[in-house]
């Protein structure tokens, strides 16, 4: 009896570490990923649109902007964004029909998140999704950051103002 129970305590501990390991092993593989891009956040504050028709912009297209709760008082008053703060940029075709410019297909959705493990890039994650939602392969610090580092460092590297 004393054995048997010895043994099973054994299973129990041996049954929990490999669970931890499969767990640790998961996260590290979603953090290598970056962040997944928030499913909501369509219903967050749209701050902002811009288009750019220069199809050889790097930034081509209609851009929407969404910004979470914790983001919007400082997109607002300025000073330095809070841990979990999020911006989301929608790109979208811009298509001429008829006398009128509007949004064609969805181009890209690029996320920022404001995260203090992300030393590399000025304590923001920075990702980009095709339009099927599946993330792209980019390197967050040339594609991204410098450039928000160049042109938004005053501002906590984000660019936008807030449009009422
Ligand atoms: C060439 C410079 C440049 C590059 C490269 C760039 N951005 Fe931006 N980004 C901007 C500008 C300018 C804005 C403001 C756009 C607007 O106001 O519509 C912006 C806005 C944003 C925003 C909204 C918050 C803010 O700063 O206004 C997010 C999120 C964002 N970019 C993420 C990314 C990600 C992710 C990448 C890399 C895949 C990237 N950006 C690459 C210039 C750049």
């Amino acid at each position: 009896m004393e054995g048997r129970l010895r043994y099973r305590r054994r299973t129990v501990g041996l049954s929990i570490g490999l669970i931890v390991v499969v767990l640790a092993a998961t996260l590290a593989l979603a953090g290598e990923m970056g962040a997944a891009l928030p499913k909501d956040f369509r219903s967050w504050t749209h701050t902002k649109s811009m288009v750019i028709p220069d199809k050889s912009h790097g930034l081509y297209g209609f851009h929407n902007i969404y910004t979470n709760d914790a983001a919007l008082p400082t997109l607002k008053e300025g000073g330095t964004y809070k841990e979990g703060s999020a911006f989301v940029v929608s790109f979208y075709d811009v298509v001429v029909e008829g006398g009128t410019t509007v949004t064609g297909k969805k181009i890209q959705d690029v996320l920022m998140v404001k995260d203090k493990e992300a030393t590399g890039t000025g304590g923001w994650i920075y990702a980009a999704y095709g339009p099927d939602g599946k993330p792209l392969q980019i390197d967050p610090v040339k594609a991204c950051y410098e450039c928000h580092e160049k042109g938004a460092k005053a501002t906590d590297f984000v660019f936008s103002k807030y449009v009422d």
